[in-house]
């Protein structure tokens, strides 16, 4: 589904398509990087995929695929996901989540992210 997603990507200023599709309790939702020319506004296809399933009411997601359509054969760098989606991965997916990396592997959040930061919310207010 990552795979396909990618087709659908909107990338006319970097030409690099990405897809994305994460697994929740409600069913599985895609997403692929969609551009703007204001360049800052971009959003990578992890971060579509996982914003839609919380969009629809998903409370628990469990598993995320990404495709590098695009990268290079033998770029590992450019298969994977960035740092910003990272965070967010690890703020929104289960605690044992998978994420399935097209061409690499299959890790851990703790193994892409070891040191996340977060907010303790029961110190607030
Ligand atoms: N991109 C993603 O969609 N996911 C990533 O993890 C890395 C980068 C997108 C953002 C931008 O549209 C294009 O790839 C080039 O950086």
């Amino acid at each position: 589904m990552a795979y396909t997603a990618a087709r659908r990507a909107y990338c006319p200023y970097s030409r690099f398509a990405v897809g994305a599709a994460c697994e929740t309790d409600i069913g599985c939702f895609v997403g692929c990087n969609i551009e703007s020319a204001s360049y800052g506004l971009c959003c990578c296809a992890e971060r579509v995929a996982l914003f839609s399933a919380v969009a629809q009411g998903a409370e628990s997601i469990t598993r995320l695929a990404v495709a590098c359509t695009s990268a290079t054969q033998h770029s590992l760098n450019e298969k994977v996901c960035c740092g910003a989606c990272r965070q967010v991965m690890v703020e929104l997916m289960e605690k044992g989540a998978e994420i399935i990396i097209y061409g690499v592997g299959v890790f851990t959040l703790d193994e892409l992210l070891p040191i996340p930061f977060r907010i303790e919310l029961d110190q607030i207010g």
